[in-house]
């Protein structure tokens, strides 16, 4: 079996739901279910036996400990984190907490797994953790996208708490020689994002008639990866990625802010057009931008590429087209998240399963 951490968040998953499609071997997915875990995302599981949901915390060793003895786990893949750059300048404890002391105990419980294995078991284990490209900082208009060479340069809290992780990991390879590998990924979209994040915000709040705000000038460009696609450079990286190397993981879609926003009101207007005739794009409306707000990241995913022979299968246009048509689709999944009702689902369909 595989041990995901993070598994109900968004990318995870997305994650799971896809290596359980495509893959007979089980899951044991380790989320301490924060706010941005939502176990009504992988409702379809429910009952199914190669999935296995455990309430915890990465920084638990002694959990972490046991399940991958009982499962005889050969590969761990770390998505938990606490993950969205404006809580982590209100609050960045919980992103030392979870994305560095967590990290440094799951690495510690991994390794003491790790040095007990043998023979072809230990030799193919995994550790591969997943991060950002928002480590390397930020780019001008005309920098070179940031190869996996770029020196580390973070500027918020969250992307410090990541680029903390990562050298952990990195140093747990070096030292110990666990084997590892580590992911950097551009800005995410698709199915099950949290509506705090931009496209999931932008597209309820145009359904709702309420304002779609845009931080500064709207003219912070990110690079946009569907998020299916990161799954499967993930998939990618754990088969076939060399032992101790990094992958930057991109899909050579640079927006700027506003750019999306329009994209997302036009497929609206076509999709779920206004009754009173007048366009999405007029709900648009300027805030303060965040203080130290990055203003582009960019990724060179060549190495991947290159390397492993990873490409993505959706361009913007037509992963923007999904998700949209998917907010419009999943209108039970959404209003769960926004009421708050998604919290209780553990208790209501998990019972003590979990
Ligand atoms: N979203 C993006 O655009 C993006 C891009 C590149 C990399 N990443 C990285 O990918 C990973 C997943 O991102 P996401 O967008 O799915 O995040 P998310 O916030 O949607 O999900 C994080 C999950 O981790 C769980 N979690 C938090 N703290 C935990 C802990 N201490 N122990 C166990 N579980 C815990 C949460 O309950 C949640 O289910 C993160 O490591 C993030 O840094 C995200």
């Amino acid at each position: 079996m595989i041990l995901v951490t993070g598994g109900a968040g968004f990318i995870g998953a997305n994650f799971v739901l896809d290596w359980l499609n495509g893959n007979g071997e089980g899951v044991i997915n380790l989320d301490k279910l924060t706010y941005a875990g939502n176990l009504q995302t992988l409702a379809s599981l429910e009952s199914d036996p190669r999935h296995v949901f455990v309430q915890g915390d990465i920084g638990d060793r002694e959990l972490v400990s046991r399940l991958l003895q009982e499962y005889q786990v050969r590969a761990v893949i770390n998505f938990a984190a606490e993950s969205h750059v404006d809580r982590s300048i209100h609050g960045p404890g919980e992103f030392i907490q979870t994305n560095v002391v967590g990290t440094f105990n799951l690495l510690e419980a991994v390794r003491a797994y790790w040095n007990a294995l043998e023979g072809e078991a230990k030799a193919a284990f995994r550790f591969l953790h997943v991060s950002t490209d928002e480590v390397y900082g930020t780019l001008s208009a005309t920098d070179a996208p940031f190869s996996e060479s770029n020196r580390y340069e973070p500027n918020s809290p969250y992307s410090a708490s990541k680029a903390a992780s990562d050298h952990l990991v990195r140093a747990w390879h070096h030292t110990y020689g666990l084997p590892v590998l580590t992911t950097n990924c551009s800005n995410n979209y698709g199915p099950y994002h949290f509506p705090e994040k931009l496209i999931p915000l932008v597209i309820l709040n145009a359904l709702a008639g309420k304002p779609l705000p845009i931080y500064g000038d709207g003219q912070q460009i990110r690079d946009w990866l569907y998020v299916k696609d990161h799954c499967s450079a993930i998939r990618t990286v754990l088969a076939q990625g060399r032992l101790g190397e990094t992958y930057n993981v991109g899909g050579w879609n640079e927006k700027a802010n506003l750019d999306v926003v329009h994209t997302i009101c036009s497929i609206l207007d076509t999709l779920r057009p206004k009754a009173d005739g007048t366009g999405y794009a007029e709900q648009i409306t300027y805030v303060q931008d965040r203080p130290g707000h990055d203003r582009r990241y960019a990724i060179d995913a060549r190495k991947l590429e290159r390397e492993l022979g990873w490409k993505p299968a959706e361009t913007f246009e037509s992963g923007i087209r999904k998700t949209v048509q998917w907010y419009l689709d999943n209108q039970d999944w959404v209003s769960n998240v926004t009421s708050g009702n998604y919290r209780q689902w553990l208790e209501q369909h998990y019972g003590n399963k979990a």
